[in-house]
């Protein structure tokens, strides 16, 4: 791996980090059904008590309500938070101008002078990357971001981005991308291994597969809203390495299988950032850290994960 420089060195240190996306999001979580901002506020600090101090949130989550709801939170703790938050290459805004105006915009609403991290939420065939990048040096250069990241880029546009970062030296802090027992692209495609390369930290994304590697759905009772289609495909493979995982965590003193889904994506360098729902979900996720699966355990996970996609 390469040296990593000082301005992103935090980012590794951080074992794990908490999603915002289910804060106001009605569309996929059904925020406002059977939890609320009360249910949040409960995730917020259980997770800060528990040592996890960066919360990944972004402009486009419940239209704004998740980076209003985390500036409330911040008002009400004494403790220090790391921030990300993502700018939407939206067709009616793709000026590199239009990246830190919107920053400012998060930045309000979340009530900071400054992120620590800002990332471009998806690449977009309306906006060069390099253009992007231009925005993104704007935030950086006007003090509106400490660190710059990218989020759902591909080998070819993260180099470019890279590049583009590293000709005004700034380093690329970051990849956020999909990440879980469930689906491991990005560590078959050589994305994981060059971002180990480079000093980018790989952000794991949906390290729970939304729910799935909990084992609490299954064909007979699977997620609720649009859940129910997007993982129906998976479903009626995942019972041998659900099992798998309850005898590892067993072995483990009683690690759930949540715990056990997290603690593989950190034992595979990746920085994971499961969301929660309410204070017990949140809880449980903590208890990932503080110990760890053995090589053989990861492995054994490893020969199950790949079976159901082969
Ligand atoms: N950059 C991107 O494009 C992108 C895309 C997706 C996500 N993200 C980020 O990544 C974060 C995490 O991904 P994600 O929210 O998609 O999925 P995830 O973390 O894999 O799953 C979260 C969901 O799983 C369930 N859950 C969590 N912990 C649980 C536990 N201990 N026991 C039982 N159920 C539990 C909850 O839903 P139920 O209780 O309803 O099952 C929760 O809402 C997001 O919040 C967001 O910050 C980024």
């Amino acid at each position: 791996m390469t040296d990593i420089s000082s301005e992103t060195r935090f980012l590794h240190a951080i074992e794990m980090g908490l999603g915002a996306w289910q804060w106001g999001d009605r569309t996929t979580w059904q925020y406002g059904n059977n939890y609320d901002e009360n249910d949040i506020r409960k995730v917020f600090n259980v997770s800060m008590e528990e040592g996890i101090q960066f919360v990944d949130t972004a402009e486009v989550y419940g239209s704004g309500a998740s980076e209003r709801m985390l500036g409330k939170f911040l008002k009400e703790t004494e403790q220090p938070v790391l921030i990300a938050t993502k700018y939407f290459p939206y067709p009616w805004r793709l000026r590199n101008t239009s990246v830190p105006k919107a920053l400012r915009n998060s930045l309000e609403r979340i009530g900071i002078e400054s992120a620590d991290l800002y990332q471009v939420h998806w690449p977009t065939p309306l906006m060069s990357v390099d253009r992007i990048m231009d925005g993104m040096i704007e935030c950086t250069k006007q003090g509106l971001t400490r660190t710059v990241g990218v989020s759902n880029f591909s080998q070819s546009q993260m180099l470019t981005a890279y590049s583009a970062l590293a000709r005004h030296n700034i380093p690329l802090a970051s990849n956020q991308v999909h990440y879980s027992l469930l689906n491991r692209t990005v560590e078959k495609n050589g994305l994981l291994a060059r971002c180990k390369e480079l000093g980018v930290r790989l952000i794991a994304y949906s390290p729970l597969e939304q729910g799935l590697l909990t084992g609490k759905y299954n064909t007979e009772s699977p997620p609720p809203g649009t859940r129910r289609g997007s993982l129906a495909s998976l479903l009626p493979k995942i019972d041998t390495l659900i099992k798998l995982m309850t005898t590892i965590g067993q072995d483990h003193g009683g690690k759930s299988n949540s715990q056990v889904a997290l603690n593989w994506t950190i034992q595979k360098g990746t920085l994971p950032i499961p969301g929660a729902k309410n204070v017990k979900q949140a809880q449980e996720n903590a208890g990932a850290l503080g110990w760890k699966l053995t090589d053989e355990e990861v492995t054994q996970l490893d020969e199950a994960s790949d079976l159901i996609n082969e």
